[in-house]
């Protein structure tokens, strides 16, 4: 199959791109390399089937060519992480919202089959020990800039919705809870690499808040594997699925874990959220998936646990040396 990934050169759209060209389907990118690096696609970029377009899903003539040309669609191309969202709120509600109307638009005309990556945040405050899709969403005021992430992820798929009951197009959304893995930066306020990054230079370990927060990881591979096989999977079409690993972990013991693993000589230091996020500042104290869901239609469940990806983070970095 002819496979577009928007975002591709993205962390998990690159290591998608990787999995599938090991299926042997023919792999196209689109990126603008905004929060994605070239160095995450560089070591595909000589294979016969693979090729990176450096261009905006904004630009709609391209994605136009780009969409026309596939059999199917995965749309992982969004302004991502808190830290980026606070800082780029005008650019974020662009991406997420027109870019994606571009994607279903183009995918619609040319009857081509869509994954839009969602996201966890949709669930906004919501505490629940385990998350299901149907679950309410507990968002704060519209002044709070990070609500603003939620809620074009969420208007993404209530249009995905709209366009599968009333023109049929095949697309299947997918919530993904924090995912992380080797070759993740830390610039974005992804919390497992900066952690790592930050113990393997003996400097301060930074824990937001009390850090008495918890937070759910799942490593890359076992997401990509889910969304390859949720693609594949007819039952699936305009159907929302977790995809996460319930496995829980507060702030302060991922960061003590860390440290221990590492041997390091780092000290942890919490630093307050208004600090680092600004003013109107508002996190949730824990995300659970529920993955029955995804259980029941494809039987996935994750495979690898936090120890495994600390271990995985740490070799990459050592081998990589990538900060
Ligand atoms: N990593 C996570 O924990 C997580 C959690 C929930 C949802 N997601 C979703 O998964 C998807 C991929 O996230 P990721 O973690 O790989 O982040 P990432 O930042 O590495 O990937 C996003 C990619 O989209 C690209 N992009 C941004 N705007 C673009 C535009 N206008 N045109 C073309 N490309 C553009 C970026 O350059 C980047 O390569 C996103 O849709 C994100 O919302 C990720």
């Amino acid at each position: 199959m002819k496979v577009l990934i928007t975002g591709g050169a993205g962390f998990i759209g690159s290591n998608l791109a990787k999995y599938l060209l090991k299926k042997d389907h023919e792999i196209l990118i689109i990126d603008d390399l905004s929060t994605g690096q070239f160095e995450n696609i560089k070591h595909m970029e000589k294979h016969p089937k693979f090729t990176f377009v450096l261009d905006s899903i904004l630009n709609y003539t391209v994605l136009d060519e780009l969409v026309s040309s596939v059999d199917i669609v995965y749309h992982l191309a969004a302004a991502v992480g808190v830290e980026y969202i606070i800082n780029n709120p005008l650019k974020s509600i662009e991406v997420n919202v027109q870019g994606t109307e571009n994607v279903l638009k183009l995918a619609h005309k040319y009857k081509k089959k869509v994954l839009l990556a969602s996201t966890s945040e949709v669930y906004g405050k919501n505490e629940k020990a385990s998350l299901e899709e149907n679950d309410d969403r507990i968002l704060g005021s519209t002044t709070i800039n990070r609500w603003s992430y939620s809620n074009n992820k969420a208007l993404d798929e209530f249009l995905a919705l709209a366009y599968f009951r009333e023109k049929k197009l095949p697309i299947v959304i997918v919530r993904l809870f924090n995912t992380t893995g080797p070759g993740q930066v830390g610039d974005y306020g992804m919390v497992v690499p900066r952690f790592i990054k930050q113990a393997l230079l003996n400097k301060p370990i930074t824990v937001y808040g009390d850090g008495e927060q918890t937070r759910c990881f799942t490593h890359v591979d076992d997401v990509v594997s889910a969304l390859d096989l949720l693609m594949n999977c007819n039952s699936c079409e305009g159907e929302i699925f977790n995809v996460g690993n319930p496995e829980e972990v507060s702030m302060n013991d991922l960061a003590k874990r860390i440290v221990k693993y590492l041997k390091s000589e780092s000290k942890i230091m919490h630093i307050s959220y208004e600090k680092v996020m600004g003013p109107n500042f508002e996190d949730m104290r824990r995300r659970v998936p529920n993955n029955d869901k995804i259980n029941k239609f494809i039987g996935w469940k994750p495979k690898m646990n936090l120890s495994h990806i600390i271990k995985d983070i740490v070799k990459h970095y050592e081998e990589d040396l990538r900060f």
